[in-house]
């Protein structure tokens, strides 16, 4: 693996999460793979989970994590080619990139999208330019459009909750929210689950809340979420904005929030969210507070999602 940015960078999808299962099994059994390595953690978002995590994996396998939070202590970047940078960019990522190639082994990026312009936030300008600057294996901390890191995650949880032989019936469900999303959760656990190809996976949403069919592709949409909730054995809670008509909120409707009433519709099934949620917005407190909520377990795997990705990139970089 050179680079970890979707699913399309992982050959066997199974194989990371045994590697991810194997670390949650003995955290420290290759604590020596990173030693004398260093790993740059750039956020220009927040983040709690996903820093607090990757900075664990890294540290497990005896690997200096160095967070910079670009957003709040750098210069303000600038991504596009042949910019005039009178504005207020002050340093091209040109510039900032091949310097943080030689301070670091890997880089890791958290960005998340404008949702103003479509195009740019898809042609994921700000991750593919320090992957064409830096030189060093680049990870994605979630970018504009996918969170790779959250989608192994939820698929090692699956693997890790589901024992019976048959394929799990997985629901992704729209829920309300206050304010525009990104669709990047959502396009890349539907990219991951489809890549798996373990699963009977359903996306349920209203109308005009379509996302990208490259992503969804494989699954089967529907727009009746009693429907798409029937004998499901996990149901994946998440808002997003529109995707066609881009970053909008059409419709809110508070009947979309999952409930145990419509929780009665599924095979007990166990929920899941990435977090951060915002109750009895986006999912009430009655589901997260209750026995089918899976939440907690879910964010706790980030460590060991982290921790193989890391390891494979510091192994492919051992064999060089
Ligand atoms: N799920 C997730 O990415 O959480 P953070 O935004 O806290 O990192």
């Amino acid at each position: 693996m050179k680079n970890f940015i979707s699913a399309a960078d992982v050959t066997n999808i199974d194989s990371l999460v045994s590697s991810a299962l194997a670390y949650k099994a003995d955290p420290l059994k290759d604590k020596s793979l990173g030693a004398n390595k260093r790993v740059g953690m750039l956020f220009l978002n927040p983040s709690m989970r996903t820093r607090l995590s990757t900075q664990i994996a890294a540290q497990n396998l005896g690997a200096e994590p160095i967070i910079f939070n670009v957003d709040k202590e750098g210069w303000a970047l600038e991504f596009e080619e042949e910019a005039i940078m009178s504005g207020n960019t002050v340093e091209h990522v040109k510039d900032a990139a091949p310097v943080m190639g030689n301070y670091f082994d890997i880089l890791c990026i958290r960005t998340f999208p404008s949702l103003k312009n479509k195009e740019d936030d898809y042609s994921e300008l700000c991750i593919n330019q320090f992957i064409k600057y830096s030189g060093i294996p680049v990870v994605s901390l979630e970018s504009a459009t996918l969170h790779p890191l959250q989608s192994l995650t939820d698929i090692i949880t699956i693997t890790e909750k589901f024992k019976e032989k048959r394929k799990p019936k997985i629901v992704l469900t729209w829920a309300p929210h206050v304010k525009a999303l990104p669709q990047c959760v959502a396009n890349s656990f539907s990219q991951w689950v489809n890549a798996w190809g373990k699963a009977d996976f359903v996306i349920t949403h209203p109308e005009d809340y379509e996302l990208d069919p490259q992503f969804t592709k494989g699954g089967t949409i529907t727009h009746d979420q009693d429907a798409a909730l029937k004998d499901a054995d996990f149901v994946y809670v998440k808002n997003w904005s529109t995707y066609e008509d881009y970053g909008k909120i059409y419709n809110n409707d508070p009947e979309w929030m999952l409930t145990n009433e419509k929780l009665l519709l599924t095979n007990n099934a166990k929920v899941m969210h990435c977090l951060p949620v915002r109750r009895n917005v986006e999912l009430s407190d009655e589901i997260l507070d209750g026995p089918s909520s899976i939440v907690t377990q879910e964010a706790s795997n980030r460590v060991w999602a982290a921790q193989a990705v890391l390891a494979e990139i510091l192994r492919g970089k051992e064999r060089k």
